[in-house]
């Protein structure tokens, strides 16, 4: 006998950052009906993109929808209210409500770069290319961005017949309303005044969010907002989302809101890391197993001691989808953890009247879970299956100079098969039980296996024995590096040949140096990108083997690429390199290219070229000592 904890069950799916078409949002409808998750959260707008049709306001698709992003290409997409409509229908027959989100007053650039006048200024944009959060935001003094919402709830909130209506309400810088003399006008004339919690310009942000609430309030919906909506004052009968941490949602539960738990700090951001990020796609950021999901208990004790427990009405996890550039990524990334939980706000409960705790709760969760991921593959999902990975962080290269000792672990417990004859491994391959030594250069493919017999993608990592390259005897050095500039953007290193000529020549201390060239605002409106390649020496403190890792383009030493990102998200690098090197003095040839791929700028990078000796647990950064020319 089975019975939900919870009424709200839900998932959230950002289709702003990245746009998926209804073949996958029903895929996902499909996953959520068979584990029971009851609650789809769409997150139709945002800075990046404006994805749902509105018929009063045609830009708002036509503009507002498409982007050229930093590549160069033209990227968009939308949902048309029939597609909608379509959607709508096809979750509520699988018993699934749909809330609709509609970003405000922050999180909006896509709709400003269709309709300028909604923000303070006015100014003709884009809707943003990188990621992070824009700080031209709809004016609160104008009249127009309130027309413009009560125009927009009109259409979209008849789409939907479920009860919640979400209004977005995070992130909303302020900057831009500080120096508006229709904002101030407006704070003067409303009598908001700033106070020890809370500034005038966030009593605005309440202020907006009241006046909208009247408007969803209005079309018989209930409005939801993320926990930025508390700041200066809560909407008489608003619903809380807590995502920064519980805080929000206790403060609004003590104040006997009804609340949405979905904390990123308690694992409900499954759009982080699942496992080593050195050997996964680029995510945001962040580590968060499929484990951690299952153990949140979104009831935090403080309210349910003061009997207000029952406000939470329920828990979701959010996809975040910056770095879901594709349908696979985004499976991957949200499969299986999502249906943990449901396992959480489902079964637990039964679970517990069981009598099913700690170490056997856990045992029982893996195998649903292994059950699960055979019903996902009924369905062709693409999930994640933990990979073998290395101690301190994984690496397809492995030097050696007497033997290496290779060890792997899987983050959830789980069989694990390896060749070393350069054969691609089979379920029956030879089982990994324990460190095994490799003491000639040997190719060494292992793949994780679930009960199932399907196999995860199988890593394939050179072993390789080497002799400790000699240092450079140099008679006379300085420090630093000797860098040349190049003018303009380069997304590959074949075009910058070519501009060889132009360049410009000085001397770097630090690697730093390479991507702080031209002062990068937040936004990046503006910045002039640029290349650079920096060459010297660096000072190798001892002999060993050392676990190379940048997220500059590329990174050679002694005339060999060690590290090449070419093409790559340069965020948390995944070409880590390793190499048997002497004591004394390496060539290094440092190339940093100033672009945007994936949506993450170059130059938000710190430049540092990180070593690892091979027995040492951590990373540290190539420092200004070790540098000369
Ligand atoms: C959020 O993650 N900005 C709600
Ligand atoms: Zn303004």
């Amino acid at each position: 006998r089975d019975e939900p904890c919870f009424g709200y069950r839900g998932a959230m799916f950002d289709v702003a950052r990245y746009f998926y078409p209804v073949e996958d949002v029903k895929r996902f409808i499909d996953i959520m009906a068979l584990h029971k998750l009851n609650t789809f959260h769409w997150h139709l707008t945002d800075d990046q993109g404006w994805r749902i049709e509105i018929k009063k306001y045609p830009k708002l698709t036509e503009i507002g929808s498409k982007r050229i992003d930093g590549e160069g290409t033209e990227y968009g997409g939308f949902y048309t209210q029939e597609e909608v409509k379509d959607i709508v229908k096809y979750a509520a027959d699988r018993f699934i409500t749909i809330v609709p989100e509609i970003e405000l007053p922050g999180h909006e650039m896509a709709a400003i770069a269709a309709y300028p006048e909604l923000s303070c200024e006015g100014k003709q944009g884009t809707p943003r290319i990188i990621w992070g959060v824009e700080d031209i935001v709809l004016c609160a003094g104008k009249e127009e961005p309130f027309q413009f919402f009560e125009d927009v709830i009109a259409e979209v909130a008849p789409l939907f017949p479920g009860e919640y209506f979400h209004i977005g309400g995070d992130e909303c810088p302020k900057t831009s309303w500080e120096k508006c003399p229709l904002c101030q006008a407006r704070i003067r004339k409303e009598g908001l005044k700033g106070d020890k919690e809370h500034s005038a310009e966030e009593k605005l942000q309440s202020y907006f969010v009241q006046r909208m609430e009247k408007v969803v309030n209005k079309h018989g919906k209930k409005m939801i907002g993320w926990d930025e909506i508390l700041e200066g004052g809560l909407a008489p009968s608003a619903t809380v989302m807590s995502w920064r941490g519980e805080e929000g949602g206790i403060a609004a539960a003590s104040m006997n809101h009804d609340v949405i738990m979905t904390p990123g700090s308690e694992g409900m951001y499954i759009d982080q890391f699942q496992g080593d990020y050195k050997i996964n796609p680029v995510s945001i950021g962040g580590f968060t197993t499929a484990e951690r999901v299952y153990k949140y208990n979104p009831v935090p004790d403080t309210l349910a001691a003061a009997g207000k427990g029952h406000f939470i009405k329920g828990v979701q996890c959010n996809v975040w989808s910056e770095y879901l550039y594709n349908t696979d990524i985004m499976e991957y990334r949200i499969y299986p953890r999502i249906l943990e939980k449901q396992f959480h706000g489902y079964f637990v409960h039964a679970d517990m009247a069981k009598g099913v705790t700690g170490a056997n709760l856990l045992a029982f969760l893996e195998r649903r879970l292994d059950n699960a991921q055979v019903r996902l593959d009924g369905h062709g999902i693409n999930y994640y299956i933990p990979q073998p990975e290395q101690p301190n962080g994984s690496c397809n290269f492995v030097a050696f100079t007497d033997k290496a000792t290779m060890t792997f672990t899987t983050n959830r417990p789980m069989k694990m098969v390896y060749t070393l004859d350069g054969t691609e491994p089979t379920p029956e391959s030879t089982v990994y039980t324990a460190p095994f030594d490799i003491t000639e250069t040997t190719t060494v493919k292992i793949a994780s296996v679930l009960p199932s017999g399907k196999m995860g993608k199988p890593r394939t990592i050179l072993v390789e024995k080497q002799t400790l390259a000699p240092a450079k005897e140099v008679a006379k050095t300085t420090p630093g590096l000797d860098m040349e500039v190049f003018d303009g953007m380069y997304l590959s290193v074949n075009n910058l040949e070519a501009a060889q000529k132009t360049g410009k020549k000085q001397v770097i201390k630090t690697t730093r140096e390479l991507t702080n060239q031209v002062p990068a605002p937040e936004s990046m409106r503006g910045v002039k990108q640029y290349a650079a390649i920096a060459t010297g020496y660096v000072n190798i403190p001892e002999d060993g083997v050392y676990y190379i890792s940048s997220d500059l383009e590329e990174v050679w030493i002694d005339g060999k690429l060690m590290v090449n990102n070419g093409g790559e998200v340069k965020r948390f690098s995944r070409h880590d390199t390793s190499a048997a090197l002497a004591k004394g003095l390496h060539e290094i040839k440092l190339v940093f290219l100033g672009h945007i791929i994936g949506g993450w700028p170059s130059n938000w990078n710190d430049g540092s070229v990180q070593l690892r000796k091979s027995d040492a647990e951590k990373f540290t950064p190539i420092t200004a000592e070790m540098l000369s020319h």
